[in-house]
């Protein structure tokens, strides 16, 4: 064989490149190949394997064009890392030499390789400035991308979104986060970059259908996992109080585990979208009520309806069931506890009143304790002492900013505000919170 010269398989000649210009990727390059007759194709085709030329939309096992009367495969090999037989390693070497297949085999052959054959991460590679940070860590959302560019990579945007939408299938919007995010309703700014104006997605989350406008509610792909876990707290018959449902992604899944579902959040858009996916999961509306109300008013009117009408017996529980309020709003959720601390004066409740009930909030914190640091800000908003059954660390934020869940009890003596003088902490300024948050 005419030794291959080691060659990296990059695109070249498109550095900075800031208009997409498919043509421009071509390159030839030679790689070498192996020649192998048809009936021995299956059994070297393991030890080949870990030697392939992998590209994309590129088959490494080609029919050899020629008229002998034995037909032959050929096998390109990657020549990142074979220029010499000797490259192979010596005990594959050995099995190849047991099927007749010697050095006179490993041959070379010039391709001609093109804008299909790389994936993105090559193209971004060759294209964008050299030794700095390339495109890294998109989410991917339905149909839309969204990244968060660097400004020395703003310049080549529209080239992003490009290759993002010929390259990922499922993606047709580009879109890149602007710092803007509205502190209210959670959902931020964003620039189509490439594809469609379409923000209506559709994604699958913990076997349930969600549908709405990424434009103008809050979701987040990352919190997948963590919803999943306090639904497997959830039971048939238990009851769920989402504060800040969002679109829906506790009660949707709750109510179609069989718990009676009160959901809210203060945005109408996420409100609309909430009701949207009930129908669409086919939610049992006898078991499901949405509200577009503050937290405040929904903890403040309706939880403690709920409560009195429990305690009077206009509604039932069964025994073992569990109340369970979510508060997923890190930056602020800690500021409503003080809503649950003598929530019902009327002392003529409180033989009646038997239930368990468990809070689920989340808070951001930044110090070297988030543990700590999450407990003690919990304590310090609702005012009085509580029982901590876990605090959970949900993910990483940014360097050293944590969100953080502490889940606690809601005993009697908070909502009926009769915290012993020895739990009394006074409320004292915040440690940590943080309203201005970029995620
Ligand atoms: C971080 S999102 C969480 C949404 C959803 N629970 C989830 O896990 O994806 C917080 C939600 O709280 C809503 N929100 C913000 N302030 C609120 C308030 N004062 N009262 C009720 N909802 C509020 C926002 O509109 C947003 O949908
Ligand atoms: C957030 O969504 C609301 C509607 O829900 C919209 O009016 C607002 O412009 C959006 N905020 C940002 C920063 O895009
Ligand atoms: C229970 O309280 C609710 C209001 O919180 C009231 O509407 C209802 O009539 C009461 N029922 C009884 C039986 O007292
Ligand atoms: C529910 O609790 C009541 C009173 O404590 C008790 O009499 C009844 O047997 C319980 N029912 C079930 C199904 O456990």
């Amino acid at each position: 064989m005419t030794a291959v010269l080691p060659v990296t398989l990059l695109p070249i000649g498109v550095r900075g490149m800031k208009v997409l210009n498919r043509q421009k990727f071509l390159r030839k390059v030679v790689v070498p190949i192996l020649k192998v007759c048809d009936e021995k194709v299956s059994e070297v085709t393991p030890i080949c394997k870990n030697y392939f030329l992998k590209l994309e939309n590129f088959k490494p096992i080609q029919p050899l064009k020629q008229d002998s009367e034995n037909s032959y495969k050929i096998i390109h090999l990657n020549p990142e890392r074979i220029s010499h037989w000797t490259d192979i390693d010596n005990s594959d070497r050995e099995v190849l030499q047991k099927c007749g297949i010697t050095e006179k085999d490993l041959d070379s052959k010039e391709i001609e390789i093109m804008y299909e054959n790389f994936k993105y991460d090559s193209i971004f590679k060759a294209v964008l400035p050299e030794n700095e940070e390339t495109v890294s860590g998109f989410s991917q959302i339905g149909h839309i991308i969204h990244l968060n560019l660097r400004e020395h990579l703003l310049d080549y945007k529209k080239l992003i979104g490009e290759v993002l939408i010929d390259k990922i299938k499922t993606c047709s919007t580009v879109v890149n986060k602007n710092n803007i995010i509205d502190n209210t309703y959670r959902n931020f700014s964003m620039e189509i970059i490439a594809g469609e104006e379409n923000y209506i997605v559709t994604v699958k989350e913990n076997n349930c259908n969600f549908r709405f406008d990424f434009s103008k509610v809050y979701w987040n792909p990352r919190l997948c996992k963590e919803h999943e876990r306090i639904l497997e707290y959830l039971k048939p018959g238990d009851i769920l109080f989402d504060v800040f449902c969002g679109v829906g992604p506790f009660s949707i899944p709750a109510a179609k585990r069989k718990c009676k579902v009160f959901a809210n959040d203060l945005n109408p858009d996420s409100f609309t979208w909430l009701n949207f996916n009930a129908k669409q999961n086919k939610v049992n509306m006898k078991n499901f009520k949405s509200y577009n109300l503050d937290g405040k008013d929904f903890i403040c009117k309706m939880f403690k309806d709920f409560l009195v009408n429990l305690c009077n017996g206009t509604e039932e529980i069964q025994n073992e069931s569990k109340i369970h309020i979510t508060m997923n709003l890190p930056a602020m959720a800690v500021e409503f506890l003080k809503h649950f601390n003598g929530l019902l004066e009327d002392k003529v409740f409180m033989e009646k009143f038997n239930y368990e009930i468990i809070v689920y909030v989340y808070c951001f914190v930044i110090g070297d304790d988030p543990y700590k640091d999450a407990e003690k800000l919990v304590k310090e908003s609702i005012g009085c002492d509580i029982n901590i059954l876990n605090t959970f660390n949900v993910r990483n934020v940014s360097p050293k900013k944590e969100m953080m869940r502490v889940t606690f009890k809601l005993t009697k003596n908070i909502i009926f505000g009769l915290k012993q003088e020895s739990e009394c902490e006074p409320p004292s300024k915040k440690i940590c919170v943080e309203k201005e948050l970029k995620e």
